[in-house]
């Protein structure tokens, strides 16, 4: 199999940015020191389908160093960052297959290449390769020990596979681990989702109306950035407590029909389809911006504002589309795909530092497990967070303190009261 990236001439600029996120990502540098020593991956082919970003290439590298053989590709099609590509292939000789702005076409060629090439493991970010593998590649799940997933709508999918008892290999439900969704969900998804929108628009955030639609982790890290710009941020939520909890956090809370009306940027982070849809953008005013941060492109509606667009004036900046409703503009922000690695680079070093590692000593676990891994969607193990925290704490610098002995039977205990 040949690797398909676009020019390798961009590795030179590639090997710079991954070895720049490399400096931010400490606590992958020493599980990758480790895994040099141990090789945990030895004779296993893994392939990989993730956002090919600085930060991912640093997560390969770490694999290969522990002695796997890789094939990465996209996990979307507008989020690959070429130089990144470029450089895994020329310079570290991975398989790549990913191309910003592939077609859907091409998309799947890719995936099914990374099947093809019969992994020992597999990770997904979005569960794309495992749904392939469930439709296409049925004879192959039993020789694959395991599968890590990445994001909140991957794991969605899985535990619905899971339910539907059709499920058939182990996952390791990496998003769902604290060292991940606490930090990269909330502070990365909040920080790199504003990027992408100021990227895209030089918007002046403060004084705007920003409605966020969703208030899991990635909707709360989002609304709280805005409001640390000085925007005055507008939650929807379909979800009673959450939406209590956005309101106590101190945010408007409305339904998106009346949030339409006022808002002047609209980001959907909800992992559901047409949350921005034909009523909503009937009722918007000009100039409102459309985005979406999260995993795939469906929750803004966009065949429907299509059909109520009587011209469409594509790119009237990097990644800005024009939409004229009679004397009204929306404008739709990275195709409705995720906004942060339509137009910005993603989640920053640091934080993606956390989820890797955690991924990493999945996949170690996983090659470890040598098929004992039952099947079924696992949490990451308590001794992997703990390991992947106490870490990321080291490397900031951070003592925390210790039980004492009295402390710690004082709290298994029941007899002490009042
Ligand atoms: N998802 C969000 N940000 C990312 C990044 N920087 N790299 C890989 N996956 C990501």
């Amino acid at each position: 199999m040949t690797s398909h990236v676009k020019d390798l001439k961009l590795a030179v600029l590639g090997e710079k940015r991954l070895a720049w996120a490399g400096r931010d990502m400490p606590v992958l540098e020493i599980i990758k020191n480790d895994f040099k020593k141990s090789k945990p991956f030895k004779g296993k082919r893994v392939s990989a389908c993730m956002h090919v970003t600085a930060e991912t290439a640093n997560l390969m590298l770490t694999l290969q160093a522990g002695g796997a053989d890789i094939t990465l590709v996209a996990s979307n099609p507008l989020s690959t960052q070429d130089d990144i590509a470029a450089a895994l292939v020329k310079n570290h000789g991975l398989k790549v297959l990913a191309i910003r702005g592939e077609d859907n076409k091409t998309y799947y060629n890719h995936l099914n290449q990374a099947l093809k090439n019969k992994p020992h493991i597999t990770m997904d970010d979005g569960a794309d390769l495992i749904s392939l593998l469930h439709n296409k590649y049925k004879n192959q799940a039993k020789n694959i020990l395991g599968s890590m997933e990445e994001t909140t709508t991957g794991v969605i999918r899985l535990r619905s596979l899971a339910a539907a008892g059709k499920l058939m290999l182990p996952v390791i439900a990496v998003n769902d681990a604290k060292t991940k969704n606490l930090f990269d969900n909330r502070y990365g998804t909040g920080q790199s989702t504003l990027d992408g929108i100021i990227r895209a628009t030089g918007l002046l955030v403060a004084g705007k109306n920003i409605v966020v639609a969703g208030y899991g982790w990635c909707g709360r890290g989002f609304a709280m950035r805005a409001r640390g710009m000085g925007a005055k941020v507008i939650v929807t939520e379909v979800d009673e407590i959450k939406a209590l909890e956005a309101a106590m956090d101190g945010f408007s809370v409305m339904a998106m029909k009346e949030a339409a009306k006022v808002g002047d940027v609209f980001c959907t982070i909800t992992g559901d389809i047409k949350v921005i849809d034909k009523e909503h953008f009937k009722v918007m005013k000009d100039g409102a911006m459309v985005c979406n941060s999260g995993h795939f492109d469906v929750e803004i509606n966009i065949p429907a504002l299509k059909k109520l667009a009587s011209k469409i004036n594509y790119n009237v900046n990097a990644n800005v589309d024009e939409y004229i409703l009679g004397k009204r503009r929306i404008y739709v922000l990275g195709q409705g795909r995720l906004i942060n690695l339509a137009a910005a680079e993603g989640h920053p070093s640091s934080v993606m530092d956390m989820s890797f590692s955690t991924q990493a000593l999945a996949a170690e676990q996983v090659a470890k497990s040598a098929g004992k891994l039952t099947i079924k969607v696992h949490n990451v193990s308590e001794k992997i967070e703990k390991r992947v925290a106490m870490l990321k704490l080291k490397s900031l610098g951070i003592k925390i303190d210790k039980l004492s002995a009295e402390q710690a039977a004082y709290l298994s205990s029941w007899e002490l009261g009042t």
